[in-house]
């Protein structure tokens, strides 16, 4: 027997098409709580979110694009350097997920940024829960090693995504769901 929770899980889809409103605080604040309980091996807690939300914020984030993006390749040209700019502004908010890395001798890095991941899978679950639409990117800039400092993050910190939020322009469909037994084997 489905129960709701369950059908969320299944039916979940991304949306690219964003536009306002973003989501509100309050429910932003669930959305934290729900991807502060990702699974998180000996407790080290290695996330952080850097929430953008409305014009100034979104200038900011995509002054620091061009940066980084111009830092790495000084040749780029104009229209690149543009929209490397206006990557922001395809949401009314973009949050930046980062797996921090603690150096722990029995957790490696990759379990931090798996726990990441999860917790930007509860975030992207409860926002369609809400009727938000959301889409995780990533790209170029994710491995840009000059972002980072622009960001204020550490060099040794992950960029697991950037979190397009806002209200969905499109209605969002079911997908298809994959063959389980394409997937599973079972022994
Ligand atoms: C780590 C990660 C990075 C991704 N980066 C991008 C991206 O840069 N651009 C993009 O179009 N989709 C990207 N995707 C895929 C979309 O978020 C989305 O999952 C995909 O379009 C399928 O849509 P669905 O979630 O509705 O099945 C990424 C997914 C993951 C897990």
């Amino acid at each position: 027997m489905k129960s709701e929770f369950i059908e969320t899980l299944i039916n979940r889809v991304s949306c690219g098409r964003l536009t306002q409103p973003a989501p509100s605080k309050e429910h932003m604040d669930l959305l934290f709580q729900a991807a502060l309980r990702a699974p998180d091996h000996k407790g080290l807690k290695p996330w952080q979110y850097l929430v953008y939300s409305g014009s100034n914020a979104l200038c900011e984030l995509g002054e620091a694009f061009l940066k980084a993006s111009v830092a790495q390749d000084p040749e780029l040209p104009l229209d690149k350097q543009q929209r490397m700019q206006s990557l922001p502004h395809r949401a009314p908010m973009v949050v930046i997920a980062v797996a921090k890395n603690n150096g722990h001798e029995k957790v490696p890095h990759i379990e931090e940024v798996v726990s990441t991941g999860a917790g930007v899978q509860s975030l992207l679950l409860g926002a369609y829960e809400l009727g938000y639409g959301a889409y995780w990117r990533t790209g170029p800039l994710a491995y840009n090693e000059r972002l980072k400092p622009l960001l204020g993050l550490e060099a040794d910190d992950t960029i697991v995504g950037f979190i397009y939020l806002g209200t969905p322009e499109i209605t969002m469909k079911a997908k298809p769901i994959p063959e389980v037994k394409d997937f599973v084997t079972w022994k």
